[in-house]
Order: structure tokens, then sequence, then C-alpha cells
């Protein structure tokens, strides 16, 4: 291959497929571009995956290129079989036998100490891997086929929100990417719980659709990493509107305030905002609910995010809800928090960094 062809766009074949019945020549075709160290996005059960030969440094590379991703920053290794957790771990703890058999296939990853056969680009450097057996039969399909354990990040540009629909990959990757399964929307919306167990007491280091309180039930001595307790920061707009690019993530192209509270008090609080950045002539967006969205003035643009009653339906929304905002493009978004109760905590760790912390208490 010569400079040019590297940097030339690929053709990225768009693969409909059926999510509860995915047909086997369609599986083949991804599974033949992973084992040739291509790189095919699927969808899971939480989001869309950039999928990658897990145990081939090169294409882990490229990965990592593609997303335009920090290369200290390692993808989860995706498996079909629980028998490849012990080719890819030196050691699994009790501990995780129990979750496996509980929450696997779903949307747990459990971080382990790794077998050397993994390639150490995969890893970041680092001593720990991490495994997920998502709960999707295209994805489990496409795994078995491909005959390795498949690397997974979202599969979205560094820095953007998570794919939730086949048409977010086309948008970030398009051209850059030998393939994308379009098996329609994802079920869960929000990336996997990340379960740390190479350490004791066990740690949670991402919420996701497992709750805290589901792994509490199992584990009485898991804790929460300090990161997703205490980034609640009560700043004034002044310091909310100050960039910190250390944690941009999931972020939309508008700045974003998050206004935590008791709901009539977040109501009020953004009923104010929004009236103070109209008169400087900005272009309000807000991340309302079903139950709120009527509260605000009809001149911003309201989105619901999903019910309060049922923040599942939120969990599915909210990247999509943050995508669209910079498709009607706003000056400034203004959502609503939501209580930290189980689904809660996933919610609450995205909207916290897709505002870059700018959290605003009401
Ligand atoms: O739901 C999901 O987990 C989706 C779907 C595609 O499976 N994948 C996903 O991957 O969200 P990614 O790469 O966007 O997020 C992986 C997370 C990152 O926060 C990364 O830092 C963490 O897992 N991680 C991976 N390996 C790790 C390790 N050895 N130690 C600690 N954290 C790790
Ligand atoms: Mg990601």
């Amino acid at each position: 291959m010569n400079k040019n062809q590297a940097n030339n766009p690929k053709t990225t074949l768009l693969l409909k497929i059926n999510p509860t019945n995915p047909e086997p020549e369609k599986i083949q075709t991804a599974a033949q571009i992973i084992q040739k160290n291509g790189l095919v996005a699927f969808p899971t059960e939480t989001v869309y995956g950039l999928g990658a030969n897990a145990l081939d440094s090169n294409t882990i590379l490229k990965l990592f290129k593609t997303k335009n991703r920090p290369m200290d920053n390692p993808p989860i290794i995706h498996i079909a079989d629980t028998y490849q957790v012990n080719l890819l771990t030196k050691e699994v703890p009790k501990n995780a036998e129990i979750l496996m058999k509980k929450f696997w296939p779903g949307p747990l990853t459990l971080i382990f100490k790794r077998a050397s056969i993994i390639p150490k680009e995969t890893v970041a450097n680092l001593d720990a891997v991490a495994i997920r057996m998502p709960k999707n039969k295209i994805a489990l399909s496409l795994i078995k086929q491909s005959g390795t354990p498949i690397a997974a990040p979202s599969a979205n540009i560094s820095g953007k929100p998570s794919p939730t629909t086949a048409q977010h990959v086309y948008t970030d990757l398009n051209g850059k990417i030998d393939a994308i399964l379009d098996g329609g929307p994802t079920n869960i919306g929000v990336e996997s719980t990340v379960l740390d167990l190479s350490i004791d007491p066990p740690l949670l280091l991402r919420p996701g659709a497992t709750t805290f309180e589901d792994i509490q039930a199992i584990l009485p001595n898991v804790l929460l990493h300090h990161s997703i307790i205490n980034s609640e920061q009560n700043v004034d707009i002044k310091q909310a509107r100050s960039p910190g690019m250390l944690h941009k993530h999931y972020a939309p192209n508008a700045e974003m305030l998050l206004i935590d509270g008791a709901i009539q008090d977040i109501i009020s609080k953004i009923t104010t905002l929004a009236e103070q950045y109209r008169r400087e002539g900005k272009k309000i967006g807000i991340l309302a609910t079903d139950e709120t969205q009527k509260e605000y003035a009809t001149m911003n643009t309201v989105k619901s995010m999903g019910s309060r009653l049922n923040l599942d339906t939120i969990a599915n929304n909210l990247f999509k809800k943050l995508r669209e905002f910079n498709e009607s493009p706003v000056d400034i978004i203004l959502a609503e928090s939501v209580p930290t109760d189980g689904m809660g905590l996933a919610i609450m760790n995205r909207l916290q960094k897709a505002s870059n912390y700018n959290v605003l208490k009401a």
C-alpha cells in the first residue's frame, strides 16, 4: 500500500441485519472482515461498538487511530463464551464467577488481571483487562463466527456521545471503517457498568444498567469510585463557563449546564437562566423530561430525554438527544438532573461528563 492509499477514505459496507434472527451470511461477511484485521461496527444491548481483533496489535493501533482515541484508554474485550475469560486472564476470582453467572450476557464489564496472550496495545500497557459478554444476538454471533475475542470501544469519534443507532456510527465513521452492521437502535442506550475486580474491595469505575445496588446485593463491600461520588461541583455561572478539557466526553457542540436539585427548583432555575441567556441573544436548548417539558417557554428548543417515572427511557434517549442538539444548533443547553438511584446514577454520570462538570445547584 502506498502512502496515498493509506489516507484515502474507504468504502464502508452498510449491512442491515435482523436483530432477533441475524442472517448467517451477513454475520459471515462481518466475521471475515474481523479475521482479516478490519474494523466492523456492530450493535450491543448498550451502544454500538467498533470491533477489532483483540489479539492483533496493529489492528488495535488502527482502532485507536480511527476513533481518535487517546492511547492510554484501553477498549473492552467482548467475548461470547465464558471459557474465553480463562484464556484472557491470569486468575478468575470467586466473586467474578458469581457475577458472570448472574449478569452475563449483559451490561457488566469486569476488570481482571490479564494474561500475556493479550497484546499490550489492547490494554494500554496495563496489567488488567476489561471483559464483557454482550446480550445481543448480532454481537454474540459475530464474536463466535470471528473465532477471536473482539475489542470494541463505543463506535464514535472520541469525545462525542456514544452511538445508539447505526446512523450515529455512520455520521462519525463513514469512510473510515470497513463495515457497519445495522441492527436497529440499542436497548439500553448508555455503556456498560465497569467494575474492577482486580483489586480488593471491588471498585465501580463506570455506572451502567447493571446498577450499583445490583452489585451491592452480591458484593456488599463494593465501592464507588470517588469521581462518581464527588463529581458535583457547586459552581457559579462564570466558573461554569470556563472550559476544562480534561473531562471532555459525550460532549455536544454547545456549552451545557446541568441543573441539580428538587424538581420544582430545577424548573425555576432553568426558566430564569433561559430568560437571562435569551436577553444575551443566545439560542437555548433545554434537556427536559416528559413530565416537565411543558413548563418551558416554546421559544426555547425543548427536548425530552424520557420519563422520570421510568429512568430506562431516559438512558435510552440521552445520547440521541445530545446528538440532536448538534443538528439544530443552540448556543447553550440547560439540562435537568435526575435522582441517582438505580439507573439514575449512570444517567447523571453521563450528564455530568457531557456538561464538562458544569453543575449548578438549583
Ligand atoms: O457498553 C459498553 O461497554 C460499550 C459496548 C460497545 O460494549 N463499550 C464501551 O467501550 O463503552 P469504551 O471503550 O468506550 O469504554 C471502555 C471503558 C473506558 O472507560 C475504559 O477506561 C475502561 O472501560 N477500561 C478498559 N480497560 C480497562 C482497564 N484495564 N482498567 C480500567 N478501565 C478500563
Ligand atoms: Mg466510549
